[in-house]
């Protein structure tokens, strides 16, 4: 659910917030004035998504957690014990979700003019993952309309005078643009799509979504929704009072009939549903004949959820939760698995239709998460905690939301349109959640993960990934701050039983550990993934900055153990083998130069020409120039070897800016 003005106040009693997310539909300007502080509630007054609330830490628990513990892992995953494994996990576990009406924000202006910002944080992923699932939609996909074209030129407009209440939902005008652009992203950096059918009158669809993003997109359209949230279109007033699963699993058995009449639509089993929110289970929805009836057409089953509601502040409805109070209940492997325990039913139902299971739409906190808790470093670690426990339950993938200037939770918040002449983006701590998870499961489509139940403790969980079937990395936490006192850090000493790393002994000579760290759990910026950072607020073009940092640990073979330290607060991922190292870890990463400038002269662009034959792999060097007036000469380009140049392309008229 969007909600994007206080003018809607006065209809908001009855809704229901405890799932809400919120999405401005317009900019948000940011007050450069902002007093900085220590502490919640502090004077504050720009866009949320620059707020420097930093809050205090938990103290540390007493009792204080065993700080040397020890595990025994087996090589192999036929041999696990008592541990459960999850079904193969993919690298594109952990993707992104996008409501519809801030693509052109985000992704770009229309096909021929990218944002070499999103481009950078995508190729980030793909590198790791191999691809990146991103599901644009949200409430505004249910009323959006693909028209030729607009008379301003542009790819989308909003129609404010059209305004769906009480979530001020406006009607959203699409044209075909926007489906190139999202193919050209496809073929530079892999990204595969969910979107939505507009499901806001289903005795008359809109189908028109449905046969464009498949005829551009092909492959690359992983699915369509059907229905965002319906357990709350009657509190939304997008249905009348009675409107129950049932009228649900009917109208969807409509479209299903949509479908069938329409020859525009050539795929037609990759619908996705019922992305309830919890006002309804997803349970309540396959009782009522969903799976059953209309099983086919059904590409995977989803859910929508946040933990926690913090509509209070800026609706007053609901309850109001102080940040620095929930802080704490971040910072515990508790959370996620008290996230993941109602949908194991689900998870489980899911295998036995043979479909997969997905969170649609995830983050910190709804109506835009909570100031120094979803900025934080320890909102990193929770939502790696999260993505892993997720995958762990047989989910098979998760969106982290994207929503716009005045939301906390942000992975990555582009400047204010205004602003994005002097600006670069500003990336949140989630953001590195996603980069890591991607290079914890890796690009081979069979990894599998098990919950170690490490030191029976909520402050130091860890887990196995098994990589075709032989053990490959671990993924070790410690939700601890010692800041203050210097304790806290813990060191965990593994043995493996022998035979399947083809070693005498279990533990190999050494292994490769890749850190996520910040100094405080509270920190906004200041986190380094294995030494290199994105930067603080307006500073990232997307790429990371510094030295790669990568520890060898030697292990002793004789005496069978490995000793991993996990700092207080912190993250390790080992590496138990070169292999599964170098999947994940590319000598020459694929970028794309930026530059401050994104007024027309100044900005950098991509030449659809060069889009047409890349493939996102192509063979040419040939370059453009990136600035004006220039031939392609001295040109500064960030391509690694192996792909295409793309950087920085001229285009015509409507060029390029500098190379950084
Ligand atoms: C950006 O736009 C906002 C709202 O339109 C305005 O209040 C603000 O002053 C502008 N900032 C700059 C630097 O132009
Ligand atoms: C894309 O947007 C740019 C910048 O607004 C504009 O100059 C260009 O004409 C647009 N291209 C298309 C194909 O609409
Ligand atoms: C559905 O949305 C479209 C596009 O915004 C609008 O034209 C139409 O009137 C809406 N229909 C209903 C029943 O809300
Ligand atoms: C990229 O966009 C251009 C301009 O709209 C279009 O001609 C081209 O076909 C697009 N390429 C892909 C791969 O979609
Ligand atoms: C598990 O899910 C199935 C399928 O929706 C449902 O019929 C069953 O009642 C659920 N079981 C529990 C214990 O909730
Ligand atoms: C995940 O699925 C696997 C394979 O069906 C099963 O063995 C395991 O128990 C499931 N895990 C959970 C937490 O339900
Ligand atoms: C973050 O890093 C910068 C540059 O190294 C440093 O000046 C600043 O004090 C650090 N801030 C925190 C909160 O650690």
């Amino acid at each position: 659910m969007r909600i994007s003005a206080l003018s809607v106040l006065s209809s908001l009693s009855f809704l229901s917030v405890t799932r809400a997310s919120v999405t401005v539909y317009g900019q948000i300007p940011y007050a450069d004035s902002s007093a900085t502080s220590t502490g919640a509630g502090a004077t504050y007054t720009g866009a949320a998504a620059y707020d420097p609330t930093v809050l205090t830490p938990p103290a540390l628990p007493n009792p204080m957690p065993n700080l040397q513990p020890t595990v025994q892992l087996s090589s192999s995953s036929s041999n696990i014990g008592g541990l459960s494994l999850s079904i193969p996990q993919i690298g594109a576990f952990y993707g992104f979700s996008i409501e519809v009406s801030v693509v052109t924000q985000v992704l770009g202006l229309n096909s021929s003019f990218l944002l070499p910002v999103f481009l950078n944080l995508m190729a980030n992923i793909k590198e790791r993952a191999g691809a990146v699932h991103v599901r644009v939609g949200g409430n505004t996909q249910e009323y959006a309309t693909v028209v030729p074209s607009l008379s301003d030129g542009k790819a989308m407009e909003k129609d404010k005078n059209s305004i769906n209440n009480p979530t001020e939902t406006p009607t959203l005008y699409l044209t075909p643009e926007i489906f190139y652009m999202l193919g050209n992203i496809s073929s530079l950096v892999n990204v595969n799509w969910y979107l939505g059918i507009p499901f806001n009158d289903t005795s008359n669809f809109r189908l028109q979504i449905a046969e464009i993003s498949e005829a551009v997109l092909g492959d690359h359209l992983l699915g369509l929704q059907v229905g965002n949230e319906p357990d709350l279109y009657v509190s939304h007033g997008h249905r009348s009072a009675g409107y129950d699963q049932a009228n649900y699993v009917g109208e969807f058995g409509q479209l299903v009939a949509a479908l069938a009449g329409d020859a525009n639509i050539p795929v037609k089993n990759k619908l996705i549903s019922p992305s309830v929110s919890g006002t309804w289970s997803p349970e309540s929805v396959f009782d009522a004949g969903l799976v059953t009836n209309y099983g086919s057409s059904i590409g995977a089953l989803s859910v929508e959820h946040y933990p926690t509601d913090n509509c209070y502040p800026e609706y007053q409805v609901g309850t109001y939760h102080d940040p620095q109070q929930e802080f704490p209940s971040y910072l515990t492997h508790t959370a996620g698995q008290y996230l993941v325990q109602p949908y194991l039913n689900s998870t489980n139902y899911a295998q036995s239709v043979g479909k997969p299971f997905l969170m649609f739409e995830t983050n910190t906190a709804s109506c835009g998460g909570f100031p120094g808790v979803s900025d934080s470093f320890g909102s990193a670690l929770w939502a790696l905690d999260y993505g892993l426990q997720m995958a762990y339950a047989n989910f098979s993938g998760a969106m982290i939301h994207v929503g716009g200037q005045n939301v906390y939770y942000n992975p990555f918040t582009p400047p204010p349109t205004n602003q994005s002449s002097y600006h670069q983006w500003t990336i949140g701590p989630v953001y590195y959640s996603v980069l890591v998870m991607a290079e914890a499961l890796g690009p081979s489509g069979q990894s599998q993960v098990t919950d170690l139940n490490l030191n029976q403790n909520q402050f130091t969980p860890g887990y196995a990934i098994y990589e075709s079937g032989k053990l490959a990395k671990l993924a070790l936490f410690n939700y601890m701050d010692d800041l203050q006192t210097g304790n806290g850090a813990y060191t965990v000493t593994i043995s493996i039983d022998g035979q399947a790393l083809g070693l005498q002994n279990g533990v190999p000579p050494q292994v490769k550990v890749k850190r996520l760290a910040s100094s405080s759990v509270s920190n906004h910026a200041n986190i380094t993934w294995a030494g290199q950072t994105l930067g603080g607020v307006f500073e990232s073009d997307g790429r990371l900055m510094g030295d790669l940092q990568v520890d060898t640990v030697s292990c002793d073979q004789g005496a069978n153990t490995c000793q991993i330290k996990v700092p207080a607060p912190g993250f390790a991922l080992v590496f138990l083998g070169d292999d599964t190292y170098n999947e994940v870890n590319t000598a020459a990463p694929q970028t794309f130069a930026t530059t401050k400038w994104t007024k027309t002269v100044n900005t950098a662009t991509i030449d659809p020409g060069v889009l047409a034959t890349s493939n996102g792999r192509g063979k040419t060097d040939e370059m453009g120039s990136t600035s004006r007036g220039e031939s392609g000469t001295g040109t500064r380009v960030y391509v690694g070897a192996g792909s295409v140049a793309l950087a920085a392309m001229l285009l015509g008229a409507m060029v390029v800016g500098r190379a950084l």
